[in-house]
């Protein structure tokens, strides 16, 4: 069985002081939760909300890192950072940093090594854009994504990723995939992670849904056979709608 993994994005979002009105706000709810659940703030929030989830259930995550470990790399965050701020996973390959900021599976793939190397969690987003949809290239791009983004990290590593789909066309928009377009996404990323390493690599692997995840569609998504998480956005930001989401069973 799959543990469900629900994870906020905050993206470039919230103060320290509202970074911490919000985390006290969730552990009242979602301190005993039954699912893995995860906020990543932006980088000048981590340490206070490392601080203010001490004794909680919630992963604090952080939104990008540095290729490199160290060095003459001005604006930088290094994994060693991160660490030292207390984070406990990292997003990379998200759609923003690829389109906004050019960032290739060749650089995403290398940010995923630096991190496993640093036995920092992952979870690596992948997606098609709304033409290549159209086009009928989803399977080719996320597998390409896939492939080239997990390209040499060994078997024994792989537990310490998880995959996120997140269609370009349905973040942020109030679009969504719908469950049954983004299961199929889903299979398939299963699929060919089980070519890459093995079918029980496959089973246990946790592929998150991402884009305009809301408390009225989330149910839908998590009842699909492939989908074991949520990569939130928006919804993330306000507890109303990101509690609901993550007690999207009760
Ligand atoms: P959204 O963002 O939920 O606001 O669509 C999802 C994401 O970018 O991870």
């Amino acid at each position: 069985m799959r543990q469900p993994y629900i994870a906020g994005n905050w993206k470039m979002h919230k103060t320290i002081a509202e970074t911490l009105s919000t985390i006290m706000a969730l552990r009242k709810d979602l301190d005993k939760s039954g699912h893995k659940v995860m906020i990543a703030p932006p980088f000048t929030s981590l340490q206070a909300a490392a601080e203010a989830l001490k004794g909680s259930s919630i992963l604090l995550g952080a939104q990008n890192m540095a290729a490199e470990e160290q060095g003459a790399h001005t604006g930088e965050i290094s994994v060693l950072m991160l660490k030292d701020a207390g984070a406990g996973v990292v997003i990379l390959g998200h759609s923003e940093r690829r389109s906004l900021y050019k960032e290739e599976d060749s650089l995403i793939n290398k940010k995923v090594l630096l991190a496993l190397k640093h036995a920092l969690p992952v979870i690596l987003c992948v997606g098609e854009t709304l033409t290549q949809r159209e086009q009928g290239q989803v399977e080719k791009v996320v597998g390409e994504q896939v492939e080239k983004g997990l390209a040499q990290v060994g078997a024994e590593n792989l537990k310490m990723v998880t995959i996120a789909y997140e269609p370009v066309w349905a973040i942020g928009t109030g679009k969504n995939a719908t469950p049954e377009d983004a299961d199929a996404v889903h299979a398939f990323i299963r699929g060919l992670v089980g070519k890459l390493y093995s079918k029980q690599a496959a089973e246990d692997l946790i592929i998150q849904y991402g884009g305009s995840v809301k408390p009225d569609n989330v149910k839908a998504l998590m009842s699909m056979p492939n989908i074991d998480g949520a990569l939130v956005g928006g919804a993330s930001l306000k507890p109303e709608t990101f509690v609901p989401i993550v007690e999207f069973n009760k």
